[in-house]
């Protein structure tokens, strides 16, 4: 019997469904190579479906993922739809509802024409972002009272549990064992939101377990100036979600853009979530003109989840050859059609294989 995997795919909004064409375009050749099979399952959850049903994404969809390995998703977003409700619903009903309590967020430059820093190199921009991806500001806890008048009041939540800032903690100290750097860096704002002192408290505390990993500690204001002055001092980051949302785009411009930088959503051991960073792009959609490469990461990240580390690691080498050769001139939209990178990318993965 072939490994197979059942996979949910949320096209999404925008340029969703072209990239993920063409990040599916790349799994089902490295499934052919590798000799596993992928059940893919598809959901038509975003603003059109959204338009005609009123339904953003019921709860039995998720009683679904549950049954399957992963969700991989493309983007959510569409300037028709109130501010946010497809984008919460979608994106941050899926983190909440399975539980995903890790963005996993790699910054990684693949050559150095693509950062934006001056005389940065490839070695020099390579860390993992561990973003804690189910509390703080997102919660929705809070709301806003007299609204429209002068005496209006609008409360927002920073709420931090002493379960989950530690298991993403944890999370931090085990990935950052497993790489050559053994380093991990806390962010946060302890200084002037003194509640997020659960942060570091925890963070000492589960240090003990890890003599192995060195640690270090920077404020976000800070976090965001070493990035871009010396991003080479970060290897793992550990994180609160506002702070790790924020980080991130900043990281996805210094490896090159939104067009490559990608992300998991994961529970170790459970159903978890595969999409790009970017958004749905609404000026791009069906111009054949976003970048996949992030949506082909992703599902390259998947594959790492779902076990097939040699795929995964194909996946990876066959973007960054890419990069590297020069054939594509910047990671921004519209530079080769999408469906053109896609076919790019399969080919290196099929010549890799080789
Ligand atoms: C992200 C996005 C989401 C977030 C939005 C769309 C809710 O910006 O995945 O980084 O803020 O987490
Ligand atoms: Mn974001």
């Amino acid at each position: 019997m072939p490994r197979e995997y059942a996979i949910a795919v949320i096209p999404g909004d925008g340029i969703g469904d072209e990239v993920i064409r063409e990040g599916r375009k790349v799994l089902d050749a490295l499934a052919s190579i590798f000799g596993f099979k992928l059940k893919y399952t598809d959901y038509p959850w975003g603003a059109d479906h959204y338009l005609k049903t009123s339904v953003t994404m019921p709860d039995s969809a998720i009683d679904e993922y549950r049954q399957q390995r992963a969700v991989y998703l493309g983007a959510i977003g569409d300037p028709r739809i109130e501010v946010g409700l497809i984008e919460r619903a979608v994106i941050a009903g899926l983190r909440f509802k399975l539980d995903l309590y890790v963005n996993l967020r790699p910054i990684k430059l693949y050559d150095a024409r693509f950062c934006p820093i001056k005389e940065k190199k490839p070695e020099d921009v390579d860390l993992v972002v561990v973003r804690e991806n189910t509390e703080d500001a997102y919660t929705g806890i809070g709301g806003t009272f007299k609204q429209g008048t002068p005496d209006e009041i609008a409360i927002a939540t920073m709420l931090y549990t002493r379960k989950g800032c530690e298991r993403a903690i944890r999370y931090g100290f085990e990935l950052a064992k497993k790489r050559k750097r053994r380093k991990l860096t806390l962010i946060d704002k302890a200084n002037a939101v003194r509640p997020q002192d659960i942060w570091t408290r925890t963070f000492a505390e589960v240090a003990k377990e890890y003599p192995e990993v060195e640690t270090d500690h920077a404020y976000i204001d800070a976090a965001c100036m070493w990035l871009v002055k010396n991003p080479e001092s970060f290897d793992v980051c550990v994180t609160p979600n506002i702070f790790g949302d924020i980080f991130t785009d900043l990281g996805a411009m210094v490896q090159g853009g939104l067009g490559i930088a990608a992300s998991g959503n994961l529970h170790p051991g459970r159903t978890s979530m595969f999409e790009p960073i970017h958004g749905s792009a609404p000026k791009y959609r069906g111009k054949n003109a976003a970048n996949p490469l992030a949506a082909i990461n992703a599902a390259g990240m998947m594959l790492d989840y779902l076990g097939e580390a040699k795929a995964a690691a194909v996946c990876e080498q066959a973007i960054a050859g890419l990069l590297t050769s020069g054939r594509i001139q910047s990671l921004g939209a519209g530079v080769l059609k999408t469906s053109e990178i896609g076919d790019m990318v399969t080919a290196e993965v099929q010549k890799l294989a080789k």
